[in-house]
C-alpha cells in the first residue's frame, strides 16, 4: 500500500523547524484564515505550523481519498461497515429527512415511532403518571458500558444545568463495587433500571442488570415493572423478563460508540426532557448539514480530522490532549477516547493491507482547569511534543459566577498562547536575575524556566453549553473520526480488536475459581492466577 501522506511528509520536512509565531509575524491575517465555522462554532487552528501550502496538500488528501464519496455512501445507507456487512446510520435518529432506504425498506417510519414511545416513556415517568411500587420514580440507572454507557453518561452530566427529572445513574464497570456504591443510597421501590446492551450479551452489563434485578426483587413484588431495556436484540431483552412495552429496539447500524442519538439516550431523555433531547438532536444535524454541504476548506469535520492527521501521521506527534474547559464536559475525554480510538485504531486498511503509516492517535485529557496543576507541566517542558485540543465556552450557565467562567476562559486562552510563545532563556534570565541570582546558579536556574514554546494547539469556541451546542459538538467529532478514518483506509465502524480479551477473560474465570486448568497460559498467568487462587482462599 502507498503512502498517501508522502507529498505532506516531504512538505513537512521543509517547514517542521520554523516557529509558529514566525507564520504570524508573516501573514497578520492568520488567524482569520486559519479558522473556520460552523453555526455556533469556531475553530481556531492558527496556532499549528499548518500553513497555505501545507493546508492545500491536506485538502488534496481529503479529495483524492474519497471523502465526498464514502460520506455520501454512509448517509445514504450504504453498507460501508465492510467487515461487519453493515450500514452506518447513527445520522438517521437524528435526521429530518422523510425516508432513508436501508436494503430498499424505508428505517424512518420505525425510528420515528420508537423517538414518540421514549417520549411517550420519559414524559410518563417526568410526570409521575409511571411510578414505582413506591410512587413517582426518583432515581433512573442505566446499566451499560461502553457506547452504551459513556455517550448517556458524558450527555448527562453535560446537560446538568438542564436537568429537569429524575436524578440518573450509570452502572458500567463488572467491578461488584461499581453497582454496590450506586445502589447503595437508592430505594428500589422509586428506581428504575435501564438495561442498555445492544447486542444484550455483554457480560458486564448483563451481570450488573442481573444484580440490580435481585436487588429490586428483594423489596419490589414486580420488579420488571421498573426495568426497561435498549437493544438490537429484542428476542434477549424478552428471555430476560423486560416486557415489550418497555423495549426500545434499534437497528445493527448504530455503532454502540455513536449510538447516544438512539434509544441509547433514553436515560437521557428522562434527565432533561424529550423536547431538550430534540433539542440535542437537532444541535446534531446542524453539523450533518454543515458537514455535507460546506467545501472541506470551511468544513469544521474535515479541518479538525486533517489537522489531526498532521499533527499524528506527518508530524509523528502520537497522542493527543482533549482539554475542555467546562467543568460538564468532565467524561467527554473519555467519551472521545472510546469513539476516536475504538474507531481508528486499527492496523490494517479496508482490503487487510498492513497501514504504511500509524492509525488514529492516543486521546487523553482532563478539563481545564484541574489538568494545568497535573500533566500540564509536560505539555509545556517535557520532551514529547502533544498536540492540544482545547474546548471553550466564552459564557457559563451561571449568571452569579461569571466572574469565574471569565478566569476559566482566561486561563485557557492564557495556556496556548504559553504554548505558542513559550518563554526563552533571555527573558528566563532576566526574571531570574532581577531575584537577585547570578553566575553559574544564575545560568542553572534560569534553563529549568525555559519554555520552549512552538507548540501546537486548536480551540474549538462556542458561547454556551447547551443541548443544542452538545450536539453539534459530538456530531462535529463523529464526522472528524469519520473523515480521519477514510483518509486513513480503514474501516471506523468494527472493533475486532476488543474481542481477543473477552473471549481470555471467560477463559480464566474457571482457571481463578480452580475449576479449569491454566497449566497451558504463558508462566506470567499462570503465576498470577495461582497467587489469586491463594489470596482467594481457593
Ligand atoms: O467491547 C466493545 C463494545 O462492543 C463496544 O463497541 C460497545 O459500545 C460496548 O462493547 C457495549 O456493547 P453492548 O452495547 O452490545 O453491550
Amino acid at each position: 500500500m502507498m503512502n498517501r501522506f508522502a507529498p505532506l511528509l516531504a512538505h513537512a520536512e521543509t517547514v517542521k523547524d520554523r516557529h509558529i509565531l514566525d507564520l504570524f509575524a508573516a501573514a497578520p491575517e492568520r488567524a482569520r484564515d486559519f479558522a473556520a465555522e460552523a453555526g455556533p462554532f469556531l475553530f481556531d487552528y492558527s496556532k499549528t505550523n499548518i500553513d497555505a501550502a501545507g493546508l492545500a496538500l491536506l485538502i488534496d488528501l481529503a479529495e483524492t481519498t474519497g471523502v465526498a464519496e464514502r460520506r455520501a455512501a454512509m448517509f445514504a445507507g450504504a453498507k460501508i461497515n465492510e467487515t461487519e456487512n453493515r450500514a452506518v446510520l447513527h445520522t438517521a435518529w437524528r435526521s429530518p429527512a422523510e425516508s432513508i432506504l436501508v436494503d430498499g425498506h424505508d428505517v424512518m417510519p420505525p425510528l420515528r415511532a420508537t423517538l414518540a414511545r421514549m417520549g411517550a416513556f420519559a414524559t410518563a415517568l417526568r410526570e409521575g403518571r409511571y411510578t414505582g411500587q413506591g410512587g413517582a420514580i426518583t432515581d433512573v440507572v442505566n446499566i451499560g458500558i461502553g457506547g452504551s454507557d459513556l455517550g448517556p453518561a458524558m450527555a448527562a452530566l453535560a446537560c446538568t444545568a438542564f436537568a429537569t427529572g429524575p436524578r440518573l445513574h450509570f452502572v458500567s464497570n463488572v467491578d461488584g463495587a461499581h453497582i454496590h456504591d450506586t445502589l447503595a443510597g437508592l430505594n428500589p421501590e422509586t428506581t428504575l433500571v435501564i438495561v442498555a446492551s445492544k447486542t444484550f450479551t455483554t457480560i458486564e452489563t448483563m451481570t450488573n442488570a442481573e444484580t440490580a434485578r435481585v436487588w429490586m426483587a428483594e423489596v419490589v413484588k414486580t420488579p420488571a415493572t421498573q426495568f426497561a431495556a435498549i437493544s438490537s436484540a429484542v428476542d434477549k431483552t424478552a428471555a430476560f423478563g423486560i416486557p415489550p412495552e418497555r423495549v426500545f429496539g434499534f437497528e445493527d447500524w448504530v455503532g454502540g460508540r455513536y449510538s447516544v442519538w438512539s434509544p441509547i439516550g433514553l436515560s437521557l431523555m428522562i434527565g432533561i426532557g424529550p423536547e431538550a433531547f430534540a433539542r440535542f438532536q437537532a444541535g446534531a444535524a446542524a453539523m450533518d448539514a454543515h458537514f455535507l454541504n460546506a467545501p472541506f476548506s470551511a468544513n469544521l469535520p474535515v479541518l479538525l480530522a486533517l489537522v489531526g492527521l498532521w499533527h499524528n501521521q506527518v508530524l509523528g506527534h502520537a497522542t493527543r490532549a482533549v482539554l475542555p474547559y467546562e467543568q460538564r464536559l468532565a467524561r467527554l475525554p473519555a467519551y472521545l477516547q472510546q469513539l476516536e480510538m475504538e474507531s481508528n485504531g486499527k492496523r490494517v486498511s479496508m482490503d487487510g493491507a498492513d497501514l504504511p503509516y500509524h492509525s488514529g492517535p492516543v486521546v487523553w485529557g482532563e478539563p481545564g482547569t484541574n489538568g494545568q496543576h497535573a500533566f500540564y507541566q509536560l505539555i509545556h517542558q517535557g520532551t514529547r511534543v502533544v498536540p492540544c485540543e482545547f474546548i471553550v465556552t466564552a459564557r457559563g450557565l451561571e449568571p452569579d459566577l461569571e466572574h469565574q467562567h471569565l478566569l476559566l476562559v482566561a486561563n485557557c486562552l492564557a495556556q496556548s498562547e504559553a504554548l505558542l510563545r513559550g518563554r526563552s532563556l533571555e527573558d528566563a534570565t532576566a526574571i531570574m536575575r532581577k531575584k537577585g541570582l547570578e553566575g553559574a546558579e544564575l545560568e542553572r536556574q534560569a534553563r529549568h524556566r525555559v519554555f520552549p514554546g512552538n507548540r501546537p494547539s486548536t480551540t474549538l469556541l462556542f458561547d454556551q453549553l447547551t443541548p443544542e451546542t452538545l450536539g453539534g459538538l459530538i456530531a462535529l467529532y463523529e464526522h472528524r473520526v469519520f473523515v480521519e478514518g477514510v483518509i486513513l483506509g480503514i474501516n471506523s465502524f468494527d472493533q475486532w480488536g476488543v474481542e481477543l480479551g473477552k473471549e481470555l477473560a471467560l477463559a480464566l474465570a474457571p482457571v481463578l475459581e480452580g475449576k479449569a486448568d491454566g497449566a497451558a497460559k504463558d508462566g506470567s498467568t499462570r503465576a498470577l492466577a495461582e497467587r489469586i487462587r491463594e489470596l482467594r482462599g481457593l
